[in-house]
Order: structure tokens, then C-alpha cells, then sequence
């Protein structure tokens, strides 16, 4: 077990500072937020600059979006993923999961694949495609133990794991089925103030750290996400990343 207080630098310029210092190492962080508020960008960021950066390789399982296109939308602020696979850094598990057997599959191949390259991190983006087999499955005792399964097996692979999951429009709500924030070891919500013309991040949940529940502003670079605001961000000149 890879002590908690040990911290896994995020990549996201700014937020480190709000995190003691990252994210609890092989912990996992739900990531939610209605649709464009920046999710997808925050978890490639996640693993590119984890690559990069730390030298720590990383897993991608997308869930929603084909990977051709992630990747051009993502070479946008210079995350060159095509590389990064062909070296042997990043996998990119792409899967349209319809059954429940392919959600218990992934049990098992996420912790094949850390094993293959050596993950230290990983990021399913998202866990609202579980949402659908709510119905055909025992309802949400069933996603409740999926996801569980899931964040154990990587847990055990001693990945720091972000688990994307995307909220209704116009709800209040921090998860999609409810559960997912309670299984979570921190929990981050993206916001969109429209009339501001402005995004937000807030630290709702943080195990083995102390944080402030104050929304943050957040802004879209050339390089990705950043966090302003930050004492960090006010003692630069001007912001780098
Ligand atoms: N350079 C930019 N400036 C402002 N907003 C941007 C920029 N690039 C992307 N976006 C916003 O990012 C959104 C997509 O980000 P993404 O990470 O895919 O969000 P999500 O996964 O939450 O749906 C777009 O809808 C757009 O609003
Ligand atoms: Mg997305």
C-alpha cells in the first residue's frame, strides 16, 4: 500500500498549492462537472504532464470519446498523445461499454496494462457511460460495486486514479449516481457561470488533506487548464503554464 501522504503532482498549473502538494498518491479523485466544463482537458493534462513532467506513464480509459479525435482535440494545447503511446508512456484503452461484463474487464486489463508500461497514474473518462446498465442491472448496490472494483484494482496497482464523471445540466448534484463520491477519496467540481463568462474549481473532499472549499478561478491556456487566484499564480510576473 503506497503511503497517502506521499503526494502525486497534478499537472494542472495552480491547484498543487490548494493540495498540499497533489493529489494522495494511489488515491482516488472524482473529477465532476456538467458537459464542457473542462473535464476531459483536466485528466489528459493529468497524465501528459504526469509523463513529461514526472516521468510517471499513464493509463487513459476512454469511455466516450473515439481516441482519434481526443487526440487531435488534445493536441490543441500540445499534448502529442500518438507519441507518448508509440513510446510506450501512455496506453489508451478505447471501449464502448455496454454490458456489465466489459466494466468487470476492466478490472482486470487496467491492472495488466500499469504492469506493461509501468502506470503510475490512470483516468477513466467517464463514468457516466455506466449510467445505462442502471436499469439492467441491480440498480445502484451494482454500479456502486463496479466502481468500487474498479478503484481497488488500481489502488492495488498503486495508481493515483481520476474517475471522471459528468453531472446533470442545471443540477446541483456532485455525482452522477450518487455513489460514486462516496467510494472517492477526494472529490473536485468543475462549474460553468455563464453569465460571468467564467469556470470554477472547488475542492469538495480530500482525504489526508487540508484544503479550502473556496471556488477557484479557472481558465483555459495554450497549455491546458490553469488556476488563478492562486498565491502562486499572484507572486508570478506573469503565468506560464
Ligand atoms: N481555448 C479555449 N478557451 C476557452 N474555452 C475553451 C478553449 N478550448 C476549449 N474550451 C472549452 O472546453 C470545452 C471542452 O473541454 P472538455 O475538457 O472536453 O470538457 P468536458 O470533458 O467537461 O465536456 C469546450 O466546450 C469549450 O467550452
Ligand atoms: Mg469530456
Amino acid at each position: 500500500m503506497v503511503d497517502a501522504t506521499k503526494r502525486c503532482p497534478t499537472g494542472i498549473y495552480g491547484l498543487d498549492e490548494l493540495l498540499e502538494g497533489g493529489f494522495p498518491r494511489s488515491r482516488t479523485v472524482m473529477v465532476s462537472g456538467t458537459c464542457g466544463t473542462g473535464k476531459s482537458t483536466f485528466g489528459v493534462q493529468f497524465l501528459y504532464n504526469g509523463i513529461v513532467q514526472n516521468n510517471e506513464p499513464g493509463i487513459l480509459v476512454t469511455l466516450e470519446q473515439d481516441p482519434l479525435e481526443l487526440k487531435q482535440d488534445m493536441s490543441r494545447y500540445g499534448f502529442d498523445l500518438d507519441k507518448l503511446e508509440k513510446e510506450g508512456k501512455i496506453a489508451i484503452i478505447s471501449a464502448g461499454i455496454e454490458d456489465k461484463m466489459a466494466w468487470e474487464d476492466l478490472s482486470v486489463s487496467i491492472p495488466e496494462k500499469a504492469k506493461e508500461i509501468g502506470a503510475k497514474r490512470l483516468v477513466i473518462d467517464s463514468l457516466t457511460a455506466i449510467g445505462f446498465l442502471l436499469e439492467e442491472m441491480g440498480g445502484k448496490e451494482d454500479v456502486r460495486k463496479i466502481i468500487m472494483s474498479l478503484s481497488n484494482a488500481a489502488k492495488r496497482s498503486g495508481l493515483t486514479t481520476m474517475m471522471i464523471t459528468e453531472t446533470p445540466e442545471g443540477s446541483e448534484a456532485i455525482s452522477m449516481h450518487g455513489v460514486e463520491s462516496h467510494i472517492a477519496d477526494g472529490v473536485i467540481h468543475l462549474t460553468i457561470h455563464e453569465a460571468m463568462d467564467s469556470r470554477k474549481i472547488a475542492v469538495r473532499k480530500m482525504r489526508s488533506t487540508k484544503h479550502s472549499l473556496k471556488p477557484h478561478d479557472m481558465e483555459f491556456s495554450e497549455k491546458g487548464v490553469r488556476i488563478l487566484e492562486t498565491e502562486k499564480a499572484k507572486s508570478d510576473k506573469k503565468v506560464l503554464f
